[in-house]
């Protein structure tokens, strides 16, 4: 889509040509294709057909607010979940009135939650369309009185002019995405800059981001949504003058802060726990093991064994059935007895191709299982076990 057709999308005619692609999800292509054909141009036809796909696309992480939004597929790839955007957009504007600058705003996943959480937000990206498509969304949205896009780089924003300075920078190369924060665009070099200027800052970054990238003056936020980690956000200053390491499960907002702890090092018990992601990545194995009153058959290996049912939204729990010495024909047997035909695989510190173990074990009972690979002191190892639903 380029920027003229998405113009022209936005006035009445385009409008009703949207309005008409938007009945047609799902149809034929080249049937919805030629229906609009009847009445606008190609340029048109092809803006709308497009623009309708990507907001039904958008539903999934846009809810209801999709239909009246306006994407790119790269900017609707790239935007913030909205549940994820309000989560963070809460924390930071405890309070209404903030002024912020929005770095690289994208379709404005971020911004239209820091405008509806009460923030006025300056926002810049270097894309045209990119900055059109935010404008029209902050018009679609009734949010427009609170922001202004406008297209710059974000070197040349001013964060002293501004409470908070929010950035989320892209992650996409010509070769994809990438995980090295100094490929990320704006890159990571400038974003500190801005951040040593700013009196606050919000960062959102991949949650693979290395360790050493996190500044000593950050909080270092991780989120999964839905048991999938989404992000990281690296957060400065403000009066709390954060630091650390914290997990967030959405939706519900849990929230597990570091505390240090270490998890002691035992044998497996009654029960396995597999941590959220979100709490691996913050390396809060050993917070979790303390919620669930938990050791580590492994010291490397982030399962936690207990002999306690104990409920929390931190971690999957398993009972255990039994605990092998890894061995395909011992598992195989072991699955056997068990008339299991079905089984979920999970693995951690163990090298075992998943599918090719699958087809190997050649299973063929009514029953399914779990069964965990890993290493338990350094030996391979294979927990079967079955999935502990919270009472
Ligand atoms: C990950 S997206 C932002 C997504 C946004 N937070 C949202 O939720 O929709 C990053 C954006 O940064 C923009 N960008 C890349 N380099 C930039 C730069 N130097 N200055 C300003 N924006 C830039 C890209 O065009 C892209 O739209």
């Amino acid at each position: 889509m380029d920027f003229d057709a998405f113009r022209e999308l936005l006035t009445p005619r385009g409008l009703r040509a949207l309005g008409e692609a938007e009945e047609l999800v799902g149809a034929d292509p080249v049937v919805a294709a030629t229906k609009l054909r009847r009445t606008y141009d190609a340029a048109l036809t092809s803006a709308a057909l497009t623009q309708a796909g990507l907001r039904d696309r958008a539903r999934a992480k846009f809810g209801a607010d999709a239909g009246l939004m306006y994407f790119t597929p790269h900017g609707l790839e790239q935007a913030t979940r909205a549940e994820v955007a309000e989560h963070r957009a809460r924390r930071l504007a405890a309070g209404p009135g903030l002024r912020v600058v929005d770095a690289c705003c994208g379709i404005g996943g971020d911004l239209v939650a820091l405008a509806r959480a009460g923030c006025t937000v300056d926002a810049v990206d270097t894309d045209p369309l990119t900055v059109a498509v935010a404008t029209a969304n902050a018009e679609a949205l009734g949010l427009a009185d609170r922001v202004t896009v406008t297209v710059a780089d974000a070197a040349s924003v001013a964060p002293e002019a501004y409470d908070v300075l929010f950035a989320d920078p892209a992650r996409r190369t010509s070769r994809g995405r990438t995980f090295d924060p100094l490929a990320y665009s704006p890159p990571w070099p400038v974003v500190l800059e801005l951040v040593s200027r700013s009196r606050r800052a919000c960062l959102k970054v991949a949650p693979g981001i290395p360790y050493e990238f996190i500044p000593d003056a950050a909080e270092a936020e991780w989120v999964s949504y839905r048991g999938d980690v989404k992000e990281a956000t690296l957060w400065t200053g403000g009066d709390e003058e954060r630091t650390g390491r914290r997990a967030t499960l959405l939706p519900g907002s849990h929230t597990l802060a570091a505390t240090g702890v270490r998890a002691v090092t035992g044998p497996v018990g009654r029960y396995v726990y597999e941590p959220d992601g979100a709490a691996i990545r913050a390396h809060l194995v050993g917070e979790v093991a303390e919620l669930v009153r938990g050791r580590l058959p492994d010291p490397m290996i982030a399962y936690i064994s207990g002999d306690e049912p104990i409920d929390t939204p931190w971690a999957a729990r398993y009972e255990v059935d039994e605990v092998l010495p890894f061995s395909l024909k011992r598992l195989r047997t072991a699955l056997r007895d068990r008339q299991i035909g079905n089984v979920t695989i999970k693995k951690r510190g163990s090298a075992v191709d998943i599918e090719r173990l699958r087809r190997d074990l050649r299973l063929s009972g009514v029953k399914s299982t779990v069964i965990i690979l890993t290493r338990i002191m350094d030996r391979p190892s294979v927990i079967i076990c079955n999935p502990s639903p919270p009472a």
